[in-house]
């Protein structure tokens, strides 16, 4: 049976098998590539997006989980020609290196921001500790999450 939910405001119905990972149904479904896989099993944070505003990791959310919820992915959270404050901050900071784990790292923050607008190093290291960058990018992804906060207080 067709799955329905939203995804970045948008109404989508895929027929496809309810257990299919959410991940595969965004890429290969929606041709939503921005959300990327790393390992498959819930420990790089590559594949990260929101449901109903909270970051879960796409590859082990089943399709059939997301029926009736709202989705976000990176395409979602701003436009080219309107970057949310996070993707701003990430540009500016020119925080990627290789770029493979951004999406998931800035959907992390995004999520953390959304709940802890002012956090302190200690809370972004812990909420971005399941988001792996082979690259070491830490430091540059810490500073950004604090620029995206005070950009967002500045709203
Ligand atoms: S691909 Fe989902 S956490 Fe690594
Ligand atoms: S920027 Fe290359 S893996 Fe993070």
């Amino acid at each position: 049976m067709p799955i329905t939910f939203t995804v970045n405001g948008n109404p989508a119905t895929l027929d496809l098998p309810p257990e299919m990972p959410l991940l595969w149904a965004l890429r290969d479904g929606l041709n939503l590539t921005g959300t990327k896989y790393g390992c498959g099993v819930a420990a790089c944070g590559a594949c990260t997006v929101h449901v109903d505003g909270q970051a879960v990791r796409s590859c082990q959310t089943a399709l059939g989980d997301v029926a009736g919820a709202s989705v976000t992915t990176i395409e979602g959270l701003g436009t080219p020609a309107a970057l949310n404050a996070v993707q701003m901050a990430w540009l500016e900071g020119q925080v990627a290196q290789c770029g493979y784990c951004q999406s998931g790292q800035i959907m992390q923050a995004a999520a953390l921001l959304s709940t802890t607008p002012n956090p302190t190093d200690a809370e972004i290291d812990e909420a971005m500790s399941g988001n792996l960058c082979r690259c070491g990018a830490y430091p540059r992804i810490r500073a950004a999450v604090h620029d995206a906060a005070r950009r967002l207080q500045e709203v």
